[in-house]
């Protein structure tokens, strides 16, 4: 675990942990308020991410952004992070190895930010923090608790753009934490 921003940001930044490394132009770490009370943890870097160094700049992102406008939620007010810091080749879902491998970064975002809540963006997200057995259909949604933390799942952005009648679940999720954001 890393004990402060510094240590983990020159770690993760010269990273060879995983073979994720070796295609990489950039890790993304994460963007926003390091003393959120609400964390977003989506599942991996893509190409515009990769390129910037930032998460949620892409297409997704961009649909991200619009409906945290909608609802009255700051990008600057929250914390935004990933299961995996470095691009997966072609968009794949990041293997739980490198999930795993990557896990010490997260842990310690999180630890260091402290959040009150932690929105879980997507499959993936879902089921390397709260376990494999989640599925993301039957958890949207629902507050889940563990350790401690109050996880709320919801849809990817990603999966919006694939299937809008998700957009009105996802709004629904938004409204719910907005309040934590204040
Ligand atoms: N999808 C993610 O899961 N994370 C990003 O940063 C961008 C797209």
């Amino acid at each position: 675990m890393y004990q402060t921003w510094e240590e983990l940001e020159q770690e993760c930044n010269n990273c060879t942990k995983c073979k994720l490394c070796n295609n990489r132009h950039n890790v993304v770490i994460g963007t926003g308020n390091k003393n959120a009370k609400v964390m977003f943890i989506g599942e991996g870097p893509g190409a515009d991410e990769d390129i910037q160094g930032i998460p949620f700049v892409g297409k997704a992102g961009k649909l991200m952004d619009k409906a945290f406008e909608g609802v009255g939620i700051k990008r600057e007010e929250v914390y935004i992070a990933n299961i995996v810091k470095c691009r997966p080749p072609n968009n794949r879902n990041p293997e739980y190895e490198e999930a795993d491998t990557c896990k010490e970064y997260l842990d310690s975002q999180m630890k260091l930010i402290n959040p009150e809540i932690i929105v879980l963006l997507g499959s993936v997200a879902l089921k390397n923090i709260l376990g494999k057995e989640y599925g993301i259909t039957a958890s949207r949604g629902k507050w889940i608790e563990k350790d401690g933390i109050k996880y709320l799942p919801t849809f990817h952005p990603a999966a919006l753009l694939r299937d809008e009648s998700k957009k009105i679940d996802f709004w629904k999720d938004l409204k719910e934490i907005v309040n934590y954001t204040k």
